[in-house]
């Protein structure tokens, strides 16, 4: 659980804002807790890395992991340059190319191809090193919003269950699947591998691995009894080795987004406070519309402020929140719960610039990790020559 004490002091020691602050006791904490649940229900452990390919986090996560989950050439490079020889590297991409192919399958360990079509097409390319399967779409769905459903109806994700039970054993040699999305319910995991199980009997027992995806949060408290379930109804078919890759667990509430209040005005009879971060640096409070956890917000407090954030877009809005003390321009405004999908998700839509991201060390330090400056938004329109010349 972030800790709301130790955030107010962080918020107080950036020196500038916006800031995305990564909480390294926070981080290493949730990364112990996930290790042993894993463990205690026997399986390995590797960490999704696309909703945070910070350098440092991958650093502090990789003592804690088997290895990592790429679904990129860029992530799958950098994931081997942090791993080196310590863990697995997992490749799961919905579409890989023939050139992407040959440079993915030198770096991964463990590649799941997301259809039987992509299957056909680069298995002729395999070398010695990459273990080949396949992405399976099991067809049960969990999430209600069907933009996030990987099993909606003519999912575009894995290839579906019953085409796979007709496909053939051996010549696979894993599968994954991942169905869910910030759940708490492995009650969700216990009836897709049941329902696997019954209607890929034999395709199960002759896998050498099984990856069953990301999806849960495994927060403190989580019931873990249903995943434990599930790895033994797994191994009892056979000797496969059993992956979880969960992303956003490990991350989300280590890290804060700290920013400042840069202008307060009355707008047809509420306060509207405009922050200097904005949904940029947040797309999915834009994407999911939902209002993020905000530092001394009280349900019951007497001073309203619409939080919005600098773009121009109307509805760059955090929301309708109130507080004890009145806020004033200057105040720092903390988010919490913003480390997943924030970091790699972030544009400077307007030309705003990225928050700096700062590393809170267990030593109680801030470190600086990453600041974006005008050279690299130049450089990303394709004006450095300009800059330069
Ligand atoms: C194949 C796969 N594995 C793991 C994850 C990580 O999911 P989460 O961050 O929800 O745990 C995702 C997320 O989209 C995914 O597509």
């Amino acid at each position: 659980m972030p800790d709301d004490a130790k955030a107010r002091l962080v918020s107080k020691l950036v020196p500038n804002t916006p800031a995305l602050v990564y909480d390294e006791s926070e981080l290493v904490d949730t990364a112990s807790r996930i290790r042993r649940m894993a463990a205690d229900a026997g399986c390995d452990l590797a960490y999704a890395m696309k909703p945070c390919t910070l350098a440092w986090a991958l650093e502090t996560i990789a003592p804690f992991v088997t290895g990592f989950a790429a679904s990129s050439p860029f992530e799958a490079q950098l994931g081997r340059q942090i791993l080196d020889d310590r863990g697995a590297l997992h490749y799961h991409s919905v579409a890989v190319t023939e050139s992407e192919f040959e440079q993915v399958a030198e770096l991964a360990d463990f590649m799941s191809l997301n259809s039987i079509t992509q299957f056909h097409a680069r298995q002729p390319q395999s070398n010695d090193r990459v273990s080949l399967g396949m992405r399976v779409n099991p067809g049960i769905s969990f999430v209600a919003d069907e933009r996030y459903d990987p099993c909606r109806r003519h999912s575009k994700l894995g290839a579906p269950i019953d085409a796979l039970s007709t496909f053939g054993s051996r010549i696979l040699d894993g599968l994954m699947f991942h169905t869910n999305c910030e759940s708490d319910d492995l009650r969700h995991l216990l009836a897709t591998v049941s329902s696997m199980e019954r209607r890929l009997t034999q395709v199960i027992s002759d896998l050498d691995w099984l990856n069953l995806g990301g999806g849960y949060m495994f927060r403190e408290g989580t019931d873990t009894t249903p995943l434990r379930q599930s790895v033994e109804i797994l191994k009892s078919r056979s000797n496969t080795k059993i992956f979880i890759e969960p992303g956003a667990a490990f991350v989300r509430d280590a890290g804060y987004i700290v920013s400042t209040v840069l202008d307060i005005f009355d707008s047809n009879g509420v306060d509207v406070a405009v922050l200097d971060t904005t949904i940029n640096h947040m797309p999915e409070v834009f994407e999911y519309q939902f209002e993020p956890e905000v530092l001394d917000y009280q349900p019951e407090g007497e001073h309203r402020y619409i939080l919005a954030g600098r773009s121009c877009l109307a509805g760059d809005i955090f929301g309708d929140y109130t507080f004890d003390d009145p806020l004033k321009i200057g105040d720092r405004v903390t988010f919490m719960e913003m480390g997943a999908y924030t970091q790699p998700k972030a544009h400077t839509f307007n030309g705003i610039n990225l928050p700096d991201v700062y590393a809170y060390t267990k030593e109680g330090n801030l470190a600086l990790l990453t600041s974006m400056k005008y050279e690299h938004f130049a450089a990303r329109n394709g004006a450095h020559q300009h800059a330069y010349s």
